[in-house]
């Protein structure tokens, strides 16, 4: 399965190598590249460093990648952790009075830090300053430590599961859209010229429709075409090889996969179209909440195949249809 979790590991690699290293070798988000660039170099002439980023978007668009390049963009280095890696604000106080003037610190899903680590951020992001609590009881006494000037980037899935003081921290805050065909077309291009592959701009294309618009699924999909490619001792991708692929990995012409059929045909099948709370669904699919949340339904909203109401999820015309059910005209009431 090409959104499935089992796959990260092999994927972390093969996303590493695929990574774009420069803003000139990543593909679209034109209006961040823009926002980035004035920022990086407002920074650079006030010899400060760059504001706290924040860049919020649905999984595999280019977050972290985006992290990364500001870094070598600025020459300044940066230390990668996430949301739940930092247990205790002790953990937190060690990464940050490790850092260098100028630093990146680089905070995925950080919508998942735990409160009291979020507080510690607060003046470290406002003042680069540090509150540590020594000793306990009515002896504790508070110390205040300066920190280095470090800009921080934070990642989310989620800008509505951050709290308002973090969201109001940051300087700049930026979303990532889902990206065209053209667009992962020439991601998909890219890839193929890194990895050695030949490819034509049918195959190409039949690809891109299926890859969620979204950059790692492109490269996900790829690299599962060229294994299917060679063990037919094909030299080149064609859009009959990948369209076989597809077929094999169960991907439909637009990108779904069993997963998100599964979901849509729950709704249709036992709750009538909807709508039905998000936990229900979970519940009927045996998939987790959060994996429904981030992984499927961005797209599936996208696609414009479910829709999202006060009441819960529904299934809309177009989402019964592309599954072959005909639509309950009194759903059209509804949504
Ligand atoms: N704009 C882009 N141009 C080219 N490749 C991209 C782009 N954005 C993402 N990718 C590819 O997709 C992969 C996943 O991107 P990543 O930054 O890890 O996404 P996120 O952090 O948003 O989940 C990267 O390894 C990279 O190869
Ligand atoms: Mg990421």
């Amino acid at each position: 399965m090409i959104t499935n979790s089992k796959e990260q590991i092999e994927d972390s690699s093969l996303d590493n190598t695929l990574r774009p290293q420069s803003f000139g070798e990543y593909v679209g988000q034109e209006k961040t590249k823009r926002n980035l660039g004035i920022l990086i170099d407002a920074a650079r002439k006030r010899q400060e460093p760059i504001e706290h980023v924040l860049l919020y978007g649905p999984a595999g668009l280019g977050k972290t990648t985006l992290a990364h390049i500001i870094a070598k963009e600025t020459g300044v280095n940066i230390r990668v952790t996430s949301g739940p890696a930092i247990e205790r604000v002790g953990d937190l106080g060690s990464i940050l009075t490790n850092l260098s003037d100028g630093d990146i610190l680089f905070i995925d899903e950080i919508h998942r830090l735990n409160k009291m680590i979020e507080e510690v951020l607060y003046p470290a992001m406002e003042d680069y300053k540090l509150d540590i609590i020594i000793g306990k009881g009515p002896s504790a006494r508070t110390l205040q430590l300066d920190l280095p000037k470090f800009t921080l980037i934070g990642a989310t899935t989620r800008l509505g599961s951050l709290s308002n003081p973090l969201r109001n921290r940051f300087g700049v805050i930026n979303r990532l859209d889902f990206y065209n065909d053209e667009e992962i077309e020439k991601i998909i291009n890219r890839s193929a010229r890194i990895l050695d592959l030949k490819i034509d701009k049918k195959g190409s294309g039949k690809i891109a429709k299926c890859s969620r618009k979204t950059p790692r699924v492109a490269n996900r999909i790829l690299k599962r075409v060229r294994d299917f490619a060679q063990i037919n001792n094909r030299d080149t991708i064609d859009e009959e090889i990948a369209q076989e692929a597809l077929k094999i990995l169960d991907i439909d012409e637009l990108g779904l996969e069993p997963t998100d059929r599964h979901i849509l045909e729950t709704i249709i099948k036992n709750f009538n179209g909807g709508p039905v709370g998000v936990q229900t669904i979970a519940a009927a699919t045996l998939e987790e909440i959060q994996t429904i949340e981030d992984v499927y339904e961005p797209y599936l909203l996208q696609l414009g195949f479910l829709a999202r109401t006060s009441r819960g999820r529904m299934v809309t015309e177009n989402g019964f249809r592309h599954l072959g059910y005909d639509y309950p005209e009194i759903q059209k009431k509804l949504i």
